[in-house]
């Protein structure tokens, strides 16, 4: 079957699709479940990373029955001192975060990078606990020891968009997961499908 008429592009680049809205709609609610029975009475804070989280955190939030707060935060990346390292400052966070329970949610973990550097922002400012919730992580690509508490989908380590993802800006309104076409091989496997 020709399925090409399924394909996206934006910019330079083939997109074909890869998880779907029903299946992450369904992950999603799960994932919400967990957190539901998880956090009962803890009143946790929730802090959707921007932009990529916007969908996720959006969809995820309408299943919490729970007692939270939740806030969005976009990360700014600046040098710190020579034992700091790279530091990422949550912009836009108002909360004192001393003391509560955090969630983060974020769209991917690739290198665990971003993560890595959050992390140790927000541990310098004593919460009681943090997890982290994303939907997209890619284990081939994760180059720091970061546990992720809950995790929509493990996908290899190829470039997607959709559901929150862009491609040099393009994509993110997309509400399905698409996978960057990179070799023929790509192009006809998903021809077999
Ligand atoms: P990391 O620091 O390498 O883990 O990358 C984290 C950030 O890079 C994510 O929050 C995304 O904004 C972006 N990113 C990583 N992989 C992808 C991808 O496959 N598609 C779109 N954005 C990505």
């Amino acid at each position: 079957m020709n399925n090409s008429f399924l394909l996206k592009r934006y910019h330079d680049k083939e997109f074909r699709p890869f998880i779907h809205a029903a299946d992450i709609n369904k992950r999603v609610k799960e994932i919400a479940n967990e957190i539901n029975e998880e956090y009962e009475n803890k009143a946790p804070l929730f802090l959707g990373i921007l932009n990529g989280a916007f969908m996720f955190a959006s969809d995820l939030f309408k299943h919490l029955t729970i007692e939270c707060s939740i806030t969005f935060v976009k990360l700014a990346s600046y040098e710190g001192t020579s034992s700091t390292g790279k530091v990422l400052t949550p912009i836009g966070l108002e909360e004192n975060i001393s003391g509560r329970d955090i969630i983060i949610v974020e769209d991917i973990v690739d290198t665990g990078n971003t993560m890595h550097a959050f992390l140790k922002t927000l541990e310098g400012k004593q919460p009681n606990s943090i997890k982290i919730c994303t939907l997209l992580q890619k284990p081939d690509a994760l180059e720091h020891d970061i546990k992720m508490d809950y995790v929509g989908f493990d996908i290899p380590d190829k470039f997607v968009i959709g559901y929150g993802l862009d491609y040099d800006g393009l994509g993110r309104n997309i509400p399905a997961i698409y996978k960057i076409i990179t070799t023929e091989e790509d192009l006809h496997r998903f021809e077999d499908d």
